[in-house]
């Protein structure tokens, strides 16, 4: 069932925060729902520009349409992330979306305040809500590609100005981590002071909380990577988010953790390990039926680190379903 990620923020707020996961195709999409029962939790589908371009939007769609009616019980959000303003338009016209993210933050303040508000304004007219980013995340996104000297955490102080201006309903914060295998040099801890000071600022505003996003928060496993490696990968240095920092950070208002990375790197080691023991192997669907077992496994894990798992009873209570 196909719910609004507002529904989603508000039963987790505070409490835990629900996994948002980049899927490109079928294979994701089956472990995804199956892994998100298997922990009974609820989810959200993220679809980047690539996402929508890598076969056809429509496909992706009916893809997610056809697990639908496979998995009656799931409870989930459809979101478009790191939307520009003209892929905005066309999921808010769609009538598929719960949700949209538009992603600005590459333009100066004055502009990513003119561009979020026209897609806020369009969005609430149809019933979606609007997530929006204030700061810089390093790393690579869509064709975007921010070195880490140009990275830059949310300042506290224009997210309340952004917010008031905006009328966003959830904000992408940049709190030291970026997307992509490789965030840091060696584990570093993520700046919770930033959520801190950007809830305080809104209280002390008189304006109600606003969930937090954040982005870029695979956990890149370093045993996923060494077995990537193994079998014949090349992935150096890699470094990610320490998955206990995942609940803190929900306790303190993040209601959407955003994943893509950590998939891919199952993907890769399933297909690589394959091919790597099954060299006169040329049919995919054993190392993809192989694939799907591994995602749903990934992503029930996940959940539980998350907070997720164990919450579907409590949501559709909260749901009235
Ligand atoms: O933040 C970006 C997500 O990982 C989506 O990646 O644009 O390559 O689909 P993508
Ligand atoms: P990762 O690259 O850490 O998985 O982040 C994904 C993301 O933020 C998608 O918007
Ligand atoms: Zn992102």
């Amino acid at each position: 069932m196909i719910v609004t990620t507002a529904q989603l923020s508000k039963h987790a707020y505070g409490k835990y925060a629900v996994g948002a996961y980049n899927i490109n195709n079928i294979e994701q999409t089956m472990g995804l729902f199956r892994g998100c029962l298997d922990s009974q939790a609820p989810f959200i589908i993220q679809l980047s520009k690539g996402a929508r371009q890598y076969s056809d939007k429509r496909m992706i769609e009916a893809v997610i349409r056809a697990a639908d009616e496979i998995f009656p019980e799931a409870i989930y959000a459809v979101h478009l992330d790191h939307g520009d303003e003209a892929t905005c338009y066309d999921c808010i016209d769609s009538g598929f979306y719960s949700s949209v993210m538009i992603d600005a933050s590459h333009s100066p303040f004055e502009e990513n305040i003119a561009i979020t508000k026209r897609v806020v304004d369009r969005a609430h007219a149809k019933g979606l809500t609007v997530e929006a980013e204030l700061g810089q995340l390093g790393g690579v996104e869509e064709d975007v590609v921010v070195d880490e000297g140009n990275a830059c955490l949310t300042n506290p102080a224009e997210a309340v100005e952004f917010i008031q201006r905006t009328g966003c309903d959830a904000l992408a914060a940049a709190i030291g981590t970026s997307h992509g295998a490789f965030k840091f040099k060696g584990q570093q801890s993520l700046h919770f002071e930033v959520i801190e000071q950007i809830e305080a600022n809104l209280a002390a505003a008189g304006m109600q909380p606003v969930p937090i996003v954040m982005h870029g928060s695979s956990s890149v496993p370093q045993e996923e990577v060494r077995r990537i490696n193994a079998a014949g990968g090349k992935i150096a240095d890699s470094c990610g988010v320490n998955e206990d920092e995942y609940l803190p950070a929900a306790k303190l208002g993040v209601t959407k953790i955003n994943i893509d990375t950590d998939g891919r790197l199952v993907w890769t080691r399933v297909h690589r390990e394959f091919f790597r023991d099954n060299p006169g192997q040329f049919d995919f669907r054993p190392p993809g039926k192989v694939f799907m077992d591994e995602y749903a496994k990934f992503i029930a894990a996940k959940n539980v680190k998350l907070g997720s798992a164990g919450q579907l009873a409590s949501l559709r209570a909260f749901l009235g379903k």
